[in-house]
């Protein structure tokens, strides 16, 4: 995680917030940030993994895609920003998404017929969301309900997300990613 770069977009000071217990709230608010971030970024590479992809599995693969598109951005990202919205915190820059975020994304496959390829990718991005709101969800549980929920609730929707990626694989697929 980098810091504030281009545009102010946090707070002097950071609002009384009575349901937050026992939490470093500059922490709090850059986990939450480096998530939105993250977020931002999967939907970008689902949306483009929608149009890339070709072959037999193409259209379908496109529905897939941006529909879990949809969730990472119309869900995810503005349940994030609108808990950091209680912190009096803005979107930042998009220049500075990319550094903010902990999971960026895989290299993404050349060859847009490896549909396998893809869907690896796409598995590993959802794993390591799911990592880095582990992390999240240990450092707010029981200290600030609100968060908590809110990251509950994305997690199930990650690991829903990996499933339905995973069982898109072809049987090589599977191999290759669990190998
Ligand atoms: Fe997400
Ligand atoms: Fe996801």
């Amino acid at each position: 995680m980098s810091e504030v770069r281009k545009r102010k977009y946090l707070p002097e000071k950071y609002p009384l917030r009575p349901e937050v217990k026992d939490v470093d709230k500059d922490k709090l608010v850059k986990m939450l940030i480096s998530a939105f971030a993250d977020e931002v970024l999967a939907y970008y590479m689902y949306f483009t993994a929608a149009y890339a992809i070709k072959g037999h599995m193409s259209k379908r693969l496109e529905s897939v895609f941006l529909d879990i598109a949809k969730d990472e951005l119309d869900d995810h990202a503005k349940k994030l920003m609108d808990r950091l919205q209680d912190f009096d915190v803005d979107p930042p820059d998009f220049r500075d998404l990319w550094d903010l975020s902990k999971c960026k994304y895989p290299e993404l496959p050349e060859d847009p017929y490896a549909v396998d390829e893809w869907l690896i990718a796409a598995v590993k991005a959802e794993r390591c969301a799911l990592e880095h709101y582990r992390e999240i969800y240990d450092y707010v549980a029981n200290k600030d309900p609100v968060t908590e929920e809110i990251i509950e609730e994305i997690m199930r929707d990650e690991v829903e997300h990996e499933t339905i990626f995973k069982t898109l694989l072809s049987k090589e697929g599977m191999k290759k990613l669990e190998g």
